[in-house]
């Protein structure tokens, strides 16, 4: 499919299947070489990530550990605040090697306050992991170790990216028509 309406929006196709796999595995390869021994532990920020985990850990050859966690945010006391918690994070992060896996990495303010909260946790080393990263976009100071696909600042949907809820089972990548 070259074209499709999600709501009220159309898209057209961006990044074929293959292309998404071929990039995947090159990262994969990356990682391998880094946390071959060191038993990670890979956490997929929910819902985006559900796919590009579950091939990327596919790529690991040896022993690692998979878990899930959500961000949610509430409006604090003062309705300026806007506070961040971590749901869904069952596991102890001590001195494991963690790898955060997001779908896409865009002003950077989710993996900002992501990395503080799991900072927190005292990992033995805390890395980023993303399928899609917008470099001109991102504005934050953490980096973002390991990137299967650098894009422009376009709107993106499949593979785990929805728009408005929708999009997220697409196998390729589709680009918001302007
Ligand atoms: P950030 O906090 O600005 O880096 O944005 C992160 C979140 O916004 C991502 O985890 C996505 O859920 C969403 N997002 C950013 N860009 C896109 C896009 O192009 N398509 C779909 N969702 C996006
Ligand atoms: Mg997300």
């Amino acid at each position: 499919m070259q074209n499709i309406k999600l709501h009220d929006k159309s898209f057209e196709l961006f990044l074929a299947e293959k292309d998404i796999h071929l990039a995947i595995k090159e990262l994969g390869k990356k990682i391998q070489a880094d946390y071959k021994d060191l038993n990670p532990i890979f956490i997929g920020v929910l819902n985006g990530s559900f796919l590009f985990i579950a091939d990327l850990i596919r790529q690991f050859e040896g022993n690692c550990e998979v878990s899930f966690l959500r961000m949610s945010s509430y409006i604090g006391t003062k309705s300026s605040e806007n506070i961040k918690t971590l749901i869904g994070l069952n596991e102890n992060l001590k001195d494991r090697h963690v790898i955060i896996v997001e779908d896409i990495v865009d002003t950077g303010n989710t993996i900002e306050n992501l990395f503080e909260l799991i900072s927190k946790e005292e990992p033995a080393s805390l890395k980023v992991s993303t399928l899609l990263f917008k470099p001109d976009v991102y504005k934050k100071d953490i980096p973002i170790d390991y990137v299967a696909i650098n894009v422009g600042n376009e709107f993106l949907v499949g593979y785990g990216l929805d728009y408005d809820g929708l999009g997220r089972n697409l196998k390729d990548i589709y680009v918001i028509n302007s």
